[in-house]
């Protein structure tokens, strides 16, 4: 059934069969790169949730390793395997995660073969058996753990009842026994709006603390004080959700936060990031990319969730993270045709057609002009994803990049809302934009900004790539566009 299912990626990384959501474990250990997932094989839906687990040595091309975690016949992770992280506790692979029993998540150990294959659970699970005193909490549940000045610390992400979701503090020498600190940094739940997108939730879900690399090495040297990001997805039980993040500082006990920002405009559609160094010193996420189609159509399909393709994240001199598809990922591409410069026009020049596509666009947009890229599209129209990029007048420092999908798809069951948001442009005007699509899965960056979704054309023509002129002045510096190979031999198989 897979097999035929043509929203089903060739070149990003899914399931062999069943629901697949957050990334977790993520680590390069002894120079493999280790994804770790949960996974509920039984099923194209959320259940009890297992940790599936997949090895690469290029952060493209992915082995299947047995399932890692299992949840317990009886015990504190009976009811699932929530998400977690894999530490290196003095050579013995390590991971943190949240035992699910009873409708809600407690904190539990499993250490690993030297393979990271064979997994054995704590008895003393779950190591934090119980929530902090005296605070009433919305939800616990996800770690990020480090080791800083000889112990552990570890964030567990929560929500207080009436402020909003916050990261608790933890710290321990052996892993195992856990001091309660304190709230690292609590949202504030009755300022911002969903559609401003700076709402932050009751709930912090994967909360993920990290200094990343300056994209400018360079600006290392003027003195100034580095930043701190921490990574969280605003949740609300029946509202929505949507990946967030703090520049700021963490020292001592607490995150002073400077600015909030979204970390991708897609919303859910890239969601609970998990991000980690790799032995080369690089900051990489990987996050979960929702379906936007029905629970009937995903347990048709037998298979649900795609992860995203790894990124790089770096701080820009904005102070903001730029986001860009790992290096690695160019390894995939095949047939480059390249476009010379030119200007733009409202006939669309065409930029070939499939649905394994990688393409890169240097635009040039005069302050008022906006340039529309169209994917997936059928010759008549009928259906196109279209990918648009526009340039203030008021404002012509920002630029937004809005995806509409409104004629995706022919099938008005799938979901077919728009998503969008600010991208900033220096004064040349220029856009560097990257478009990944493969199949369902389409992940944009515009000058680092991400942007990321799924959409289910119907029709088999509906593949043709274009770009257009849809106002003001705009030209094309230069654009190359690639085909991207499967990263499975043959079939991906569905039950290995
Ligand atoms: C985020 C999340 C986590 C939880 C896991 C359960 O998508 O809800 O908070 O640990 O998924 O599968």
């Amino acid at each position: 059934l897979a097999e035929q299912d043509r929203h089903r990626p060739r070149f990003h990384f899914v399931s062999p069969a069943g629901w697949l959501n957050d990334p977790n474990g993520l680590t390069q250990w002894d120079g493999t790169y280790h994804l770790f997932y949960q996974y509920n094989p039984t099923s194209a839906l959320h259940s009890r949730i297992h940790w599936g687990h997949a090895t690469s040595a290029d952060l493209v091309t992915w082995t299947d390793q047995p399932i890692a975690l299992v949840p317990g016949d009886d015990g504190p992770d009976r009811d699932g395997c929530w998400s977690g992280v894999l530490v290196d506790d003095g050579g013995t692979p390590t991971v943190i995660y949240s035992g699910r029993h009873d409708e809600r998540e407690l904190a539990c150990v499993a250490t690993g073969s030297a393979d990271l294959n064979t997994w054995v659970k704590d008895p003393a699970n779950p190591v934090i058996a119980e929530y902090p005193q005296g605070l009433e909490l919305t939800a616990y549940r996800d770690h990020c753990v480090w080791r800083e000045d000889g112990r552990w610390r570890h964030l567990v992400g929560s929500g207080l009842v009436g402020e909003g979701g916050t990261a608790l503090l933890y710290e321990s020498t052996d892993l195992r026994t856990w001091d309660y600190v304190g709230p690292l940094i609590t949202g504030d739940a009755t300022t911002g709006t969903v559609e401003a997108g700076d709402w932050t939730g009751t709930m912090w879900e994967c909360v993920d603390l990290f200094r990343p690399p300056l994209a400018d090495a360079t600006g290392a040297a003027d003195g100034s004080d580095p930043v701190d990001v921490l990574v969280f997805s605003a949740w609300d039980s029946g509202v929505t959700h949507y990946p967030l993040y703090w520049t700021g500082r963490y020292a001592g006990d607490a995150f002073d936060p400077h600015e909030l920002h979204r970390l991708d405009y897609g919303g859910r559609y890239f969601y609970a990031p998990q991000s980690f160094r790799d032995e080369g010193g690089r900051r990489l996420v990987f996050g979960w990319l929702q379906e936007g189609r029905t629970d009937e159509a995903m347990e048709a399909a037998g298979w649900s969730g795609v992860m995203s393709l790894p990124r790089v994240l770096t701080l820009g001199a904005d102070g903001a993270l730029l986001q860009a598809p790992a290096p690695e990922v160019a390894a995939l591409r095949q047939d480059a045709t390249t476009y010379a410069a030119q200007g733009l026009s409202s006939h669309p020049l065409d930029l070939g057609s499939g649905e394994q596509r990688d393409l890169e666009l240097s635009v040039v947009l005069e302050p008022g002009a906006a340039v529309a890229l169209t994917l997936a599209a059928s010759p008549d129209g009928e259906e196109a994803t279209v990918v648009s990029i526009s340039r203030g007048t008021a404002d012509p420092g920002r630029a937004t990049v809005l995806l509409d999908r409104s004629r995706s798809s022919t099938d008005e069951k799938v979901d077919l809302g728009p998503r969008s948001g600010p991208v900033p442009v220096g004064e040349d005007g220029r856009v560097e934009l990257r478009v990944l699509l493969d199949h369902s899965a389409l992940e944009v960056f515009a000058n680092g900004r991400a942007l990321t979704a799924r959409i289910y054309p119907t029709r088999a023509d509906a593949v043709h790539v274009s770009v257009a002129l849809v106002d003001g002045v705009a030209g094309l510096e230069a654009a190359t566009t690639w085909s991207m190979r499967d990263v499975w031999d043959g079939p991906r198989p569905l039950y290995p």
